[in-house]
């Protein structure tokens, strides 16, 4: 049975209808994909092993006339990760809704965002990736590369009721965990220099930087810095080109893939909130 008040964890949405199912492995489709430049995200289904040996479903979709690409799978755990990259705010947003474990009396989720500075060159464009096709739905795909863990300080919060300001994302991703929602200062700098109003970010207590490790602390109210990491398995992070006698330059043909782990450090004002932060 349900208790009262729960809320479901959002599952990936639905597929949407793919027209064009093109060579294997992932090449770029000359034609333009579903609902690409028209509004609706063109979406694309992939089957990805994580590094532990399981399968999971990934799901991309991209907006160009958003120009922005978002990724969502969700871990054997339950847990749902989703990233974000909105390339007109230069704004990538990393979502985790972690599942809660009912039997040591935690809520039904906990929400977190977390967001930093987009490079481009991290993702291929949004208008490339609202092309990609596959020809064999079923095969199970694991990234060509692993690219280094990056690890972020998070060292001060987003309002959440002026994130619009910042992206146009936010306010739909980011919605679960309004109390929750992390950058860093020089992310904040970036963005402000470019117009951005600094009325979006919030300073966080000042002696974050001295507290302990939550899995340190004992105290299930004491404030303390909390790491969570994750995993995008698979994403589409390069073109490839190739060459033809036919044309004159080379010209795009596929893509590279790659899978980078993200460790985030954050305050948490109480230890409680960072149940998986086990001693170290
Ligand atoms: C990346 O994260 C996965 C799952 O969270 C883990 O199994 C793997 O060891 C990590 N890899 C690196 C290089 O940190
Ligand atoms: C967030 O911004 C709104 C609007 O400026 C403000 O009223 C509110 O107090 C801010 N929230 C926090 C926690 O500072």
């Amino acid at each position: 049975m349900r208790p009262p008040g729960r809320r479901d964890v959002p599952s990936a949405r639905p597929a949407l209808p793919l027209l064009l199912l093109l060579l294997s492995p992932l090449l770029l489709g000359a034609p333009r994909g579903v609902g690409a430049g028209s509004g609706v995200p063109a979406e694309l289904r992939v089957r990805v092993r994580l590094p532990d040996g399981q399968v999971t479903e990934e799901s991309l979709q991209a907006d160009s006339d958003a120009d922005s690409i978002s990724l969502e799978l969700r871990k054997p755990d339950g847990t749902l990760i989703s990233f974000t990259a909105d390339f007109k705010k230069d704004v990538k947003i990393f979502r985790a809704l972690i599942l809660g474990e009912l039997e040591k009396g935690q809520s039904q989720f906990q929400a977190l965002c977390f967001v930093t500075r987009l490079h481009h060159n991290e993702i291929i464009p949004s208008e490339a990736m609202a092309k990609l096709r596959q020809k064999n739905p079923r095969a199970v795909r694991q990234a060509e590369e692993v690219r280094g863990l990056e690890q972020l300080h998070m060292d001060i919060a987003v309002n959440f009721s002026q994130g619009a300001l910042l992206s146009p994302h936010l306010h739909n991703v980011c919605a679960e965990a309004t109390e929750a929602i992390y950058t860093r200062q020089e992310d904040a700098q970036f963005w402000t220099e470019r117009g951005v109003d600094s009325s979006v970010f919030e300073a966080l207590p000042k002696e974050q930087m001295e507290l302990p490790r939550c899995g340190q602390v004992r105290d299930q109210g004491k404030p303390c810095v909390c790491r969570y990491s994750l995993s995008l398995a698979w994403y589409p992070c390069m073109l490839k080109y190739c060459h033809s006698r036919d044309r004159p330059a080379p010209y795009k043909c596929g893509i590279r893939s790659c899978r980078k782990n993200y460790s985030f450090d954050f305050y948490v004002p109480q230890r409680q909130l960072c149940l998986w932060d086990e001693d170290p």
